[in-house]
C-alpha cells in the first residue's frame, strides 16, 4: 500500500498541473493515470501545437449553471501567469487570432513542461492504472484500489479525469460516476464544441461540403463572428463549434452570411448597379458554390433593377438571418469538450473541495465549467488545478 498526502486521478491538463503546483508546496502526490502516458489530449490539442491559453480569458467565456463559479480560480491564476511559466521554459509561442496562444513548436513542449514542474521527490506518477474501486473510510482516508491489486491511500482525493469527449482516446464518464458515488450532483453532460448535423430540407446544404465562409452564427443569446464550414453531415468550423455549446435540441441556429453588409446593401446596390444580379453580388462576398446555392434558394436570380425593394429587403433579411434547425450533433466522438459535469453547487469555488465530502476535490473538464473554443478550456484546467493545489 502506498501512502501520500493526496491522490490525483487523471494526469491530463488539470491533474498534471495540480500535481506540480502541490508538489512544489511540499505535498506528497500520487498521480494515477489510466493511459500508458500522461497528457494525451494536450498532445493532440490545437492541431498538435496546443492552444494553451487565451489572452482574454475571463468568466464571460465559460458556460456553467453558475456563471460566477469560475471567477475566483480564474482571477487567481491568469493567462499571464501561464505565459510566464511557458517563457521560463523557453517555449516559443505566437498569437494566432482572437487572443489564442499556440506553441511555435509542438504541444509536446507543454506536456514536458508540466512533467518537469512535478518535483520527482514529491510527485509519483503511475500510468496504466485501471482503477477498480475508490472508497473513503470512517477516518476520512481515501483508498484507491487498482484491478491488479495495488492500493493507494491518502487523506485527499482529486478527481481530474476529464469528460467523455473523444472516447476512442479512453475518455469516459468516470468522473461523474465517482462524484455520484460520493453523493455529488452532476449537471447533465452533453457534447460541446461539436459539429452540428442537418436533416430535413437543410440536408441539401450538405452539397456544399468543404465550403467555408466568414459568418456570424447565433444560438440562443450567444453569437460568434468566425468561419463556418459545410460538411457532408452538416455544419462545422469555429463559429458553429462555438454556438454548439449553447445550442439545445429543437433550437434554430441563425447564420448571417453577410456579417459585414450595411442594413440596406441590396437596395443600395440596385441604385448603384441595376444591371448586376444577386448571384454576382453574392459571389463578390462569398465562395461561388455558396453564393449560387443561396441565390437558387432565394429564387431571385435576376438583375437588381428588375427586383422590387420589397424583394431585396426580404433577401437581405434572409441572408442576415438564415435559419437552420440542426437535427443533432456529431456527439462525443467529435466533441472537443463536454459541457455540464460535476455540479458547481457541490464545490467550493475557492478550493474546488466538495462541501459534503471533506478531502474530495474536482478540477478541470470534469466540473460543470466549459470554455469557448480558443484556449479557454486549458486556462480553466490550469486555474482550477492551481486553486485546488493551494488548498491541499
Ligand atoms: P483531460 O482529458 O486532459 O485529462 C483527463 C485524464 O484523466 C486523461 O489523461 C485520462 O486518460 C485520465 N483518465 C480518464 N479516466 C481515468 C480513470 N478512470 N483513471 C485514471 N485516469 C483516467 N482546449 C484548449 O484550451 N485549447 C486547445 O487547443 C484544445 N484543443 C483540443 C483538441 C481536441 C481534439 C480535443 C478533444 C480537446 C481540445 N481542447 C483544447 C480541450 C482540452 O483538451 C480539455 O478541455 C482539457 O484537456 C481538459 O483537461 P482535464 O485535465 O480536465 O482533462
Amino acid at each position: 500500500m502506498e501512502h501520500s498526502d493526496v491522490i490525483i486521478l487523471g494526469a491530463g491538463a488539470a491533474g498534471l498541473f495540480c500535481a506540480g503546483q502541490a508538489g512544489q508546496r511540499g505535498v506528497r502526490v500520487a498521480l494515477l493515470e489510466k493511459a500508458d502516458a500522461p497528457g494525451k489530449k494536450i498532445l493532440i490539442s490545437g492541431g498538435g501545437r496546443c492552444n494553451f491559453t487565451n489572452l482574454g480569458a475571463g468568466p464571460a467565456n465559460y458556460l456553467s449553471a453558475n456563471p460566477h463559479f469560475a471567477k475566483s480560480a480564474l482571477a487567481r491564476y491568469t493567462p499571464a501567469d501561464f505565459i510566464a511559466l511557458v517563457e521560463r521554459y523557453g517555449i516559443a509561442w505566437h498569437e494566432k487570432t482572437l487572443g489564442q496562444l499556440f506553441c511555435d513548436g509542438s504541444a509536446r513542449q507543454i506536456v514536458d513542461m508540466l512533467l518537469e514542474e512535478c518535483p520527482r521527490e514529491q510527485v509519483a506518477l503511475t500510468c496504466g492504472v485501471d482503477i477498480a474501486a475508490v472508497a473513503r473510510g470512517e477516518d476520512g482516508q481515501f483508498t484507491v484500489t487498482a484491478s491488479d491489486g495495488r492500493i493507494w491511500r491518502a487523506p485527499a482525493l482529486v478527481i481530474a479525469t476529464g469528460g467523455p469527449s473523444i472516447p476512442k482516446m479512453g475518455a469516459s464518464d468516470f468522473a461523474y460516476r465517482l462524484a455520484r458515488q460520493f453523493g455529488l450532483k452532476v449537471a447533465e453532460p452533453r457534447p460541446a464544441l461539436v459539429p452540428l448535423t442537418l436533416g430535413g430540407e437543410d440536408v441539401l446544404f450538405r452539397e456544399l461540403s468543404g465550403v467555408a465562409a466568414p459568418v456570424r452564427a447565433r444560438a440562443g443569446k450567444a453569437e460568434f463572428a468566425e468561419a463556418a464550414l459545410f460538411t457532408h453531415k452538416g455544419l462545422s468550423g469555429p463559429a458553429i463549434l462555438q454556438v454548439s455549446s449553447y445550442w439545445r435540441h429543437g433550437d434554430p441556429v441563425a447564420i448571417s452570411f453577410v456579417p459585414d453588409a450595411a442594413t440596406d446593401w441590396l437596395v443600395d446596390a440596385k441604385r448603384d448597379r441595376p444591371r448586376a444580379t444577386l448571384r454576382t453580388l453574392l459571389r463578390e462576398r462569398l465562395p461561388a458554390r455558396l453564393a449560387d446555392a443561396l441565390t437558387d434558394r432565394l429564387g431571385l436570380d435576376r438583375e437588381l433593377g428588375n427586383l422590387s425593394d420589397r424583394d431585396l429587403r426580404r433577401a437581405q433579411g434572409q441572408l442576415a438571418d438564415w435559419r437552420f434547425v440542426p437535427n443533432g450533433t456529431e456527439g462525443y466522438a467529435k466533441a472537443e469538450v463536454t459541457a455540464g459535469g460535476i455540479a458547481t453547487g457541490e464545490l467550493s469555488s475557492r478550493t474546488m473541495e466538495a462541501a459534503k465530502v471533506p478531502g474530495l476535490y474536482a478540477i478541470g473538464e470534469a466540473v460543470d465549467v466549459t470554455g469557448w473554443l480558443g484556449g479557454y478550456n486549458f486556462q480553466w484546467a490550469w486555474a482550477s488545478g492551481h486553486a485546488c493545489a493551494e488548498a491541499l
